[in-house]
């Protein structure tokens, strides 16, 4: 069987080596017809001669797989060789992702807040009459009720209308001092230029001991806060109403399009009105049996501030999911 094994080390490929196998270990192969011969072998004669085939047979065998081993080595190193990666080559870009401008706004916003140690709180978008209004000293048929349009189920429940609801959550199961702010989405029946039915607010709420919170912190807070967001802007502070702060403001900043000349988005008046705030009022603290304390509360619009972060015309074009408007923040 010597050269059996010679064939077997001189295939040169894994084809070549593929026929040996079949020409010696195959069903019709060279073993097989040595195996057949058995019957001729006389009686006493017959182990011997099996074993010594079966020794030859073992023999080949590892011959094969050592042999097997190699080329196959060889092949892979061939291939490796011939596939070669050229990684200056331009491939297929992947689509980028990036966060819709109001939440990338709304992080900002959270951002500094949480920096000065403001907790972040949440309540239900679907909301009760008692927190959206009365807690917030806006009796039943009361008018101001009218400047917030209100989607309301048939039960008496209500789509919240501005996270304000969240400043009497946040005050019935804590205790002052309290300090957070409350993103969140919010309802009011509303579609043209500068409103959509949903929107997101932040709100803002401060309470400590009698005598500790003032209006003037809250100038301070709101000045540095706006200047942190809209860069070198003016601020001030204009008298205003709302049922749950007293006194209460309004904030504008210079006009950051005409730097306060006065232009068509700014009406001409070189101011834009960006929030809401004021002393919280001695009736809500009343509603969520707080006493001796003292408090300041803001709420703004976050697609307000994105507009004018962004110079987005159309409040609208943020929520129509055109993927060439997102593209632009990318
Ligand atoms: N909740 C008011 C609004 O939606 C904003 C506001 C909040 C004003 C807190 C004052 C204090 O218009």
């Amino acid at each position: 069987m010597e050269n059996l094994e010679e064939k077997i080390l001189q295939a040169d490929s894994l084809e070549v080596l593929e026929k040996v196998r079949v020409e010696l270990f195959g069903k019709k192969g060279v073993i097989a017809a040595q195996f057949a011969k058995m019957k001729e072998v006389p009686g006493p004669e017959k182990k011997a001669f099996a074993e010594g085939l079966n020794k030859s047979k073992a023999a080949l065998q590892k011959s094969f797989d050592t042999r097997f081993e190699v080329l196959k080595a060889e092949e892979i190193e061939r291939v490796l060789k011939s596939e070669e990666i050229d990684v200056s080559l331009y491939g297929s870009l992947a689509q980028k992702g990036a966060l819709h401008p109001v939440m990338e706004t709304m992080d900002k916003i959270i951002d500094y807040f949480v920096a000065l140690n403001f907790a972040v709180e949440s309540g239900p978008m679907v909301e009760d009459d008692f927190h959206n209004f009365e807690a917030l000293n806006l009796p039943k048929y009361h008018p101001a009720r009218d400047m917030q349009d209100t989607f309301y189920f048939n039960d008496g429940g209500l789509l919240r209308t501005h996270t304000s609801p969240v400043q009497i959550r946040t005050m019935l199961e804590t205790k002052p001092p309290i300090r957070m702010i409350a993103p969140g989405t919010v309802f009011r029946r509303d579609f043209d230029v500068t409103h959509t039915p949903m929107f997101h607010q932040v709100e803002g709420l401060v309470v400590d001991a009698k005598g500790k919170v003032s209006f003037a912190n809250l100038k301070a807070i709101l000045t540095d806060f706006l200047q942190y967001m809209f860069g070198e802007v003016e601020v001030r502070f204009r008298p205003s109403f709302f049922p749950f702060t007293e006194p209460s403001a309004e904030v504008d900043i210079s006009c950051i399009f005409c730097e306060g000349e006065g232009c068509r988005i700014c009406s001409h008046t070189g101011w834009l009105e960006v929030l809401g705030c004021g002393i919280v009022d001695p009736n809500v603290f009343k509603s969520v049996g707080y006493e001796d304390v003292s408090g300041y509360a803001f709420g703004l619009g976050v697609e307000r501030f994105a507009m004018l972060m962004h110079k987005i015309p159309d409040l609208r074009s943020l929520f129509e999911g055109d993927i060439r408007l997102l593209e632009q923040f990318r």
